[in-house]
């Protein structure tokens, strides 16, 4: 019997009702990531509804050998859910892993299941009156599990930290099934190595996330919400300092988009709508939310005096303050609709990156005239969170070019953006992750001893390289093939 025919059938056996897919037109959409770029095989879909049951599937898959591809909500912008063209694949799907089990409002912990999506976690912390401080555009549909495979970051990190400061304990499966239980709920916890931190960040290739427990935070009094038009980059980190001048605590966010990104925004989702009287893309702009956990405190005098101060100066040359909260999310919209609107003009390069904040300026003016030379027409689309120092520095396609002349020109362009990067001392893999997308060119950023120390640790999880293969290492040339 073919390894795979003995393999459903054992996993049938294994799994509850609707926990395995095994038709091609089911399997399929789990083999694509969301913007269709990076396409794999798989043999069978698996959707445990439980830990147990998850262990006992995952230990079936490695008595036949098959590899396992975790997958969350597949919002991931590096290829790191989709299963690899060739092999004996099998996509483990974790949304049915969906219970919140249970929030302690005096140490404001929640223990989550990883298929919960961050939406569904952040609505369950509100209720009790409480905040998880995470915050992305996919959060409708990226799940805690996914969040911490990746170490996610979003537009709060600036104030609360990327996933990492939110994970206080989590429970994993390993390669062989074996479940491992990290749950502690414990600020302090220095015990030997912290295997916690190694798991965070992995991408799906020493464990799979089954259950975590969040650290969250009181629930914000009141915010403000403003849009401010700037003359470029340096003068959005004039306002960035501004603010943090006079309090670095009350910066919730603070989202940087060029001109270009803001015109396609308005243009490829026309609904959005404009609130300042220059036409977009006139200028650079800038998003602030300000916040309190004080009812009596007004936030709205801090904001007006920073921007009375930075219209005075030519810093800002124009600014929107949201007088309710549907204005205030008709101001983040015009953000957060920015990955969007790029998928829809077109064949789009990612270039997640950061450097020392001073240096975003330098970041953006080097690399778009680098891109503009390789590429005459091209859009750069630089955006993202300033203050983290991470930004989105996406290349759209010309709009007369065929999308995939403009694909071919992925390794050069992205090479082009990554050595200005390096020059500034930055990272080419700021919070989205490696995933297949930039695994080969990590030799070229941690080399020797540290990629060297990565493999071992990989080996040490998973010395079968079964789970999510072909992500975050590339192969090891000084050791035969797995598979
Ligand atoms: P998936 O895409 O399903 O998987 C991502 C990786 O995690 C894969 O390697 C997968 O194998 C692994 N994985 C998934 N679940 C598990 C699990 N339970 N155990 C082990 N491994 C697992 N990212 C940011 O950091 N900041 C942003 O601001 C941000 N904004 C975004 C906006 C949009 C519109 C979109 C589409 C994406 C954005 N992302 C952002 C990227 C993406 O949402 C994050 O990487 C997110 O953490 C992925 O979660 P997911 O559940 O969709 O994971
Ligand atoms: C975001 O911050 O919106 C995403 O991480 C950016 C992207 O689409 O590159
Ligand atoms: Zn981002």
């Amino acid at each position: 019997m073919p390894a795979s025919i003995s393999l459903l059938e054992d996993l049938a056996a294994n799994l509850s009702p609707g926990g395995l897919l095994t038709e091609a037109g089911d399997v399929a959409p789990y083999c694509t990531d969301w913007r269709g770029l990076f396409h794999g095989e798989a043999c069978a879909v698996m959707r445990p509804a439980d830990t147990a049951e998850l262990a006992r599937a995952v230990t079936i898959c490695a008595a036949h050998g098959a590899r396992i591809v975790p997958q969350g909500g597949n919002t991931g912008l590096c290829g790191g859910a989709t299963p690899p063209d060739h092999g004996l694949n099998v996509v483990l799907v974790l949304s049915r892993l969906n219970r919140i089990v249970s929030i302690d409002p005096v140490g404001q912990t929640m223990v989550v299941e990883a298929g919960v999506t961050l939406a569904a976690a952040q609505n369950a912390a509100r209720d009790a009156g409480l905040m998880l401080p995470l915050s992305i555009a996919a959060e409708g549909t990226a799940q805690i599990g996914g969040l911490i495979a990746t170490n996610a970051g979003g537009t709060r990190t600036v104030r609360y930290g990327n996933m990492r400061e939110l994970t206080l304990g989590l429970e994993a499966v390993t390669a062989d099934g074996d479940v491992l239980d990290l749950m502690r709920p414990l600020r302090k916890d220095n015990t030997g190595y912290a295997l916690k931190h190694l798991l965070i960040g992995s991408e799906g290739t020493l464990g799979i996330v089954t259950r975590a427990i969040i650290q969250l935070q009181p629930k914000l009094a009141h915010t403000e919400v403003a849009l401010c038009a700037v003359p470029d980059a340096g003068a959005a980190l004039d306002l960035f300092a501004a603010l943090r001048a006079r309090d670095p605590m009350a910066v919730e966010a603070f989202e940087f988009m060029s001109g270009a990104g803001m015109a396609l925004t308005c243009e490829m989702i026309p609904e959005v709508g404009w609130p300042l009287s220059e036409t977009p893309g006139t200028s650079d702009y800038v998003l602030i939310e300000l916040g309190t956990r004080d009812p009596s405190r007004d936030l709205r005098t801090l904001m007006e005096a920073v921007l009375e101060d930075t219209l005075d100066r030519g810093v800002v040359i124009d600014a929107v303050l949201a007088e309710s909260e549907t204005q205030s999310q008709g101001l983040w919209r015009l953000r957060e609709e920015h990955t969007e609107a790029q998928k829809r003009a077109g064949a789009s390069i990612k270039n997640d990156v950061s450097v020392p904040v001073p240096a975003i300026p330098e970041l953006i003016a080097r690399a778009t005239a680098a891109c503009e030379a390789l590429c005459p027409g091209i859009r750069c689309v630089p955006f993202g969170h300033m203050g983290d120092g991470n930004i989105h520095f996406n290349l759209v396609q010309p709009a007369d070019a065929a999308g995939a002349d403009f694909l071919a020109l992925s390794p050069s362009l992205m090479a082009a953006v990554n050595d200005v990067v390096r020059a500034l001392n930055g990272s080419f893999s700021a919070e989205h992750g490696v995933g297949q997308l930039k695994t080969k060119m990590m030799p070229d950023w941690r080399g020797g001893t540290e990629l060297a120390l990565m493999r071992a640790i990989r080996t040490a999880f998973d010395p079968a390289s079964r789970l999510n293969p072909g992500k975050v290492l590339p192969a090891d040339p000084a050791s035969s093939p797995k598979a």
